[in-house]
């Protein structure tokens, strides 16, 4: 390595930065909020959900940096109102766009038009808006993370608007990767793979109601590990950080394997 190259330290230090994290009360939301938090960055816990204050608490416990806004994604003025707060008058660096809702499984006529909008509303249509309004405030260029989900590669029975809204933020994000990039705007998206958080759980209460082995479903991959919050953490502080400083547009897959 030559004298002029950043050390590994270096490349993965977001001390000074800013950063937004949607939907960071739990899940992967909150552990990613954590990893950020830990690489130094100031993190703002957005969430409809007002217990995301004890995810900023908890930050702030241990000595990080964090502070929380309470914000529904859909709401344009909430949603502006919390970019401008993670900014701080200052700038924002790092928009994590995870909130999202779930899909209920159900054949196609028993999906309504209204539950079809509210899911594009809250994970396509929302991400735009907050990768919107966030760019605006990366004076100093940034990085933009979307979670996407591996339903928006291999589709899935029953999970139709799911599937779309989640292939949209992959559409989203290679297009803002090309429109933003002159700025000095990466935009990288994460398809994860079945992971472990409250979500999840509540999604399959009734199979496991039903006797359904639930962890087994969990860690049905390859690498037969469950899917934890912080293996997407860890791979949304890599897209944050300089360690990704030449990828834009990019879709990664992390999923123990199961689209493999
Ligand atoms: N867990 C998985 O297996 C999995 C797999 C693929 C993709 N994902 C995606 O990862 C993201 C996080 O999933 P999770 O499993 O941690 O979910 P979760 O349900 O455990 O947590 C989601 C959080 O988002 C918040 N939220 C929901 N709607 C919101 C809104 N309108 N405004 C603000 N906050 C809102 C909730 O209050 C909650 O705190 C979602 O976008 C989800 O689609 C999850």
């Amino acid at each position: 390595m030559s004298a002029t190259q950043p050390t590994l330290t270096d490349l993965i230090d977001l001390r000074g930065k800013r950063a937004l994290v949607t939907g960071a009360t739990k899940g992967i939301g909150a552990a990613t909020a954590r990893r950020l938090a830990e690489a130094g960055a100031h993190v703002t816990v957005a969430d409809l959900d007002p217990n995301g204050r004890s995810t900023s608490d908890a930050l702030v416990a241990d000595g990080l940096s964090a502070s929380y806004v309470t914000c529904d994604i859909t709401d344009a003025e909430q949603l502006r109102d919390a970019v401008a707060a993670a900014a701080d008058g200052e700038r924002l660096d790092v928009l994590v766009n995870n909130a999202g809702i779930f899909p209920t499984t159900g054949p196609i006529d028993d999906v309504t038009d209204a539950f079809v909008s509210r899911m594009l509303d809250v994970n396509l249509r929302a991400q735009y808006s907050a990768s919107r309004d966030a760019a605006r405030l990366m004076t100093h260029g940034g990085a933009i993370v979307n979670i996407a989900s591996i339903a928006g590669i291999r589709g899935g029975a029953n999970i139709t608007a799911y599937s779309a809204s989640k292939a949209g933020v992959m559409g989203l994000t290679r297009a803002f990767a090309n429109e933003l990039g002159p700025r000095g705007i990466r935009v990288n998206a994460i398809a994860p793979g079945v992971i472990d958080t409250p979500g999840v759980q509540d999604q399959m209460a009734p199979l496991k109601a039903g006797g359904m082995d639930i962890e087994k479903v969990i860690a049905g991959n390859p690498l037969r590990v469950a899917g934890q919050p912080d293996h997407i953490a860890r791979v949304a502080l890599f897209l944050a950080s300089d360690l990704a400083a030449f990828v834009t547009g990019h879709v990664l897959v992390v999923d123990g394997g199961y689209t493999a």
